[in-house]
Order: structure tokens, then C-alpha cells, then sequence
């Protein structure tokens, strides 16, 4: 691992895997793109200011990574779930262009540019990866529940995203993969007006969390591109 980028770096899954691979790689060149420009972030880690709709300033941050090289891993950990007056739906009566405006702004089409910038760094003859923190809740086949619309639609269309972008990085190198992942239900500013009701023994720190992904994300095969895993390895239906 050499030159790796995260996104949503102040968030508490971006921050703890910014931790996790500097401990892991104090070697790499280790980059966390963030909406804010004084996120804290642990020892040598080089926090560029990005705003993730300005593609200028994408473009400008893609270009600070690649003058390391290749970018061995890619990892998007930024996302909402709720934002000042923004709750997510219980019922359709809840909808409005706003909420579903903002949900994907944050969710799919933020992912998605920052992928058009920093996919095509990804290594052009050997192992590279691109994960983006999906949610199992996008998954259309596992939703009995309803409700959450805006942000599940989202997640859905992020996870389409993800399976058409790795069949395009396929074509270039064989051995790049791009996934969904799904964290888990994880203490974090998103989740806290939920967790009420989950059990101590449902719910992970973040760096528990990182530590699972992390594992899930060495042993991906390119044969598994393109699909959702959750934090303990299985994979999610679409
Ligand atoms: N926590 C859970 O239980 C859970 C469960 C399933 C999935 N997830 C997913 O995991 C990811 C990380 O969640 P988290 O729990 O770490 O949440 P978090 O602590 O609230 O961090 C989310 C980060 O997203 C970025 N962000 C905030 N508003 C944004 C906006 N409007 N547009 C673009 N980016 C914005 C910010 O990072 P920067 O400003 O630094 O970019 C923020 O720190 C999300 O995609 C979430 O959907 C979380």
C-alpha cells in the first residue's frame, strides 16, 4: 500500500480509517479528502479541502494524490443520513424535492465525481481498490421495512453506480476492483438519533468497524468487483 485516498475523512468511519492505515502503512502517502479545511487528521496524513459537487476542485485533489504514483485504495466514507431539519421518512408524506435533492447530492452524485476523478488513478497493472460506504438498507431485495426513502433510494443508485463503474475499470485492468461496503451499524453523528433501540452488542466503534472492512478489503478477489460486501465478508443482494 503506497498512495491511498479517503473521503469523508472527518466523519467517524473516514477519520478511524485514516488511523487504521497509518498505523498500518507509515510508509504511504495517505490523503483524506474533506468538505473541511482543518479536519483533524492523525500524523502525516495530508488533508485536502475538496468540495465534493466542484469538479475543479476534484480535479485539483486528484491531482495532489497522483503526484505519489497510483493510487493503491480508494476508499469513500463520507454520506448523510440526516442533516439539520432533514430526517428520513417514515411515510411518503414526509417527501420532498429537498430531502431527495440532498440525500443524493451527498450520497450518490458526490460518490460518483469523486470516482470520475479518482478511478482512472487506480493502478493500470496490478491490484487496486475502490470502495464506497454503501448501506445494507439500499439493497432493494432485503427491504421489509420501508420507510428511510430518500436515503435509501440513494444508497440503491450509489450501489448501480458502483457495478457500472467496475465493469468500465475492468476493461482497462483486470485486477482493479471497485465495491459497496456496508459498515455495519456504527456509533457516529449519522446514526446517533437511532440507536436507541440497538442492542450494545449490535452496534460497533468505528475503529471496530475499519478493522473488519479493512480485512474484507484484502481479500477481495476481481472475480467479487462490482457487488456489496458487509463489514463480516458476506455479500449483499442487489
Ligand atoms: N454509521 C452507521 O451506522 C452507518 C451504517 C450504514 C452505512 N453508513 C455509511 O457510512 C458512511 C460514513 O458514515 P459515518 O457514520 O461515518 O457518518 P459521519 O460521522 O456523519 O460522517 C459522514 C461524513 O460525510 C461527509 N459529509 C457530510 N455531509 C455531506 C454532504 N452534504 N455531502 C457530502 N459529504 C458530506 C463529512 O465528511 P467530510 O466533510 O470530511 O467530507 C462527514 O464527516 C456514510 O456513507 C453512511 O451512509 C453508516
Amino acid at each position: 500500500m503506497r498512495n491511498v485516498v479517503v473521503s469523508g475523512g472527518s466523519g467517524a468511519i473516514g477519520s478511524a480509517f485514516l488511523n487504521e492505515l497509518a498505523r498500518k502503512y507509515p510508509q504511504a502517502s495517505i490523503h483524506s479528502l474533506s468538505r473541511r479545511p482543518k479536519a483533524s487528521a492523525p500524523p502525516g496524513v495530508q488533508t485536502l479541502q475538496v468540495d465534493y459537487l466542484d469538479e475543479d476542485s476534484l480535479q485539483a485533489a486528484a491531482g495532489q494524490a497522483a503526484g505519489k504514483g497510483a493510487v493503491d485504495l480508494i476508499i469513500l466514507a463520507g454520506g448523510i443520513l440526516h442533516q439539520g431539519d432533514i430526517t428520513p421518512e417514515k411515510s411518503l408524506r414526509e417527501l420532498s424535492a429537498e430531502k431527495l435533492l440532498e440525500l443524493f447530492s451527498a450520497n450518490t452524485v458526490a460518490p460518483a465525481l469523486t470516482a470520475k476523478h479518482f478511478l482512472p488513478l487506480l493502478p493500470r497493472d496490478r491490484r487496486g481498490v475502490f470502495a464506497a460506504l454503501s448501506a445494507r438498507v439500499g439493497s432493494i431485495s432485503d427491504n421489509h421495512l420501508g420507510g428511510w426513502y430518500s436515503y435509501r433510494a440513494s444508497k440503491a443508485a450509489l450501489n448501480m453506480f458502483i457495478r457500472n463503474a467496475a465493469i468500465e475499470i475492468r476493461r482497462r485492468n483486470p485486477e482493479a476492483i471497485a465495491v459497496g461496503l456496508h459498515p455495519g451499524t456504527v456509533e457516529s453523528g449519522l446514526s446517533q438519533p437511532f440507536l436507541r433501540n440497538v442492542a450494545p452488542d449490535k452496534r460497533f466503534s468505528p475503529q471496530y468497524s475499519v478493522s473488519r472492512m479493512m480485512a474484507v478489503v484484502q481479500t477481495l478477489t476481481p472475480s467479487q468487483s462490482g457487488h456489496c460486501f458487509a463489514w463480516d465478508g458476506s455479500c449483499i443482494d442487489p
